[in-house]
């Protein structure tokens, strides 16, 4: 099949771009940055594409004439809260311009990438443990407001132009990667830390708990919920889920297999109110209903996984030594 994607030059996109090509896609990998050194060997073509540039995107879509799109390209959590204003042209003007490209160039799917940014505490309280799929949205960040607008528009250009646009609300996702300056990111370097430092002094509370999930698991369900029938899915957008440990469960975890591994807490008070304004666990009972989600990995089995992968990378010099 004809696939494009935006902003493939990231976290993600290192891991789905891998999966599609050994699937057999005719695969367009697209980014506002060159293609990294860490995807030189992940195939496919390149283009540079800058999503906030309408007429880029749009001509692009006509020449490649792709019939499905993930659209990845976005300003993460705790970079948006530092430039508000690049998260709302990338997030929101991008992904209009994406949905607009792909009714004028009659794309018949799109795969939206949501997050656990849309939520926030409501105005009648906290958010219920599990979060449920539909509950008020009252987002704290520019990152979860465009993520909110985007879900909307998804819908919308579903029900009103017919591009079957659906999509997933990411837990905070950890592979052998550098992130992308998400608020989640101390989850993933209490992994590469203890493997290259001997330790990590965390920007969050010891007793931190958010929903997190593995990167393979994370492609599958992106694979999963592309490939569905459209007549299974009851909704556009879903909860998906795997683990919510605490950050020192996290610790306790790597430290089976990293012993001496030392891990502190200093909270850096913007990062941990939008972390405490997320949900601690998500309820995705629609996703495994409508489309038979279901994680493969819990925390240890991710980390059993994950450890060796990260010592490679750190040999290869993929992963870079500071941060
Ligand atoms: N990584 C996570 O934990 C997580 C969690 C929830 C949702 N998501 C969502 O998944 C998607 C991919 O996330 P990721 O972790 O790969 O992010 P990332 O930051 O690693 O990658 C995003 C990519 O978008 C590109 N980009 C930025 N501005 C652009 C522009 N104007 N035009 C084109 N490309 C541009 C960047 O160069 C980068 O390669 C995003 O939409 C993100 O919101 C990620």
């Amino acid at each position: 099949m004809k696939i494009l994607i935006t902003g493939a030059g990231g976290q993600i996109g290192h891991d789905l771009i891998g999966a599609l090509v050994a699937a057999g896609h005719d695969l367009t990998s697209t980014d506002l940055a060159p293609r990294p050194p860490s995807h030189a060997h992940a195939g496919g073509t390149w283009h540079r594409l800058d999503v906030t540039d309408a007429v880029a995107v749009r001509d692009l879509f006509y020449e490649v004439q792709p019939e499905l799109v993930f659209h990845l390209a976005a300003i993460l959590s705790a970079r948006g809260e530092q430039d508000p204003k690049l998260a709302y042209d990338v997030n929101q003007t991008g992904t209009w311009n994406v949905l607009e490209a792909c009714r004028k160039g009659k794309v018949a799917r799109l795969v939206f990438t949501s997050s656990i940014a849309v939520f926030g505490p409501t105005p009648s309280g906290p958010l219920p443990d599990p979060t449920p799929d539909d509950v008020p949205l009252h987002p704290t960040t520019m990152y979860g407001v465009t993520k909110v607008s985007g879900e909307l528009l998804c819908s919308y250009y579903r029900q009103r132009h017919g591009v079957d646009c659906r999509g997933v609300r990411f837990p905070g996702l950890i592979s052998a990667a550098m992130p992308g300056g998400g608020s989640s990111d101390y989850a993933l370097f209490m992994y590469v830390d203890a493997v290259r430092k001997g330790g990590y002094e965390a920007f969050a509370r010891a007793d931190t708990r958010i929903p997190l999930m593995y990167m393979p698991d994370a492609v599958r369900a992106l694979l999963e919920l592309a490939f569905a029938a459209r007549g299974r899915l009851s909704r556009a957008i879903y909860n998906i889920a795997a683990f919510s440990p605490r950050a020192d469960q996290i610790a306790s975890s790597v430290q089976r297999v990293v012993p001496d591994a030392k891990f502190s807490y200093s909270p850096d008070p913007a990062r941990q109110a939008i972390l405490d304004s997320w949900p601690k666990s998500l309820d995705d009972s629609a996703a495994r209903r409508d489309w038979a989600w279901q994680p493969k990995y819990d925390l240890d089995g991710m980390t059993d996984d994950l450890i060796p992968r990260i010592k490679r990378m750190l040999e290869l010099g993929a992963i870079l030594s500071s941060h």
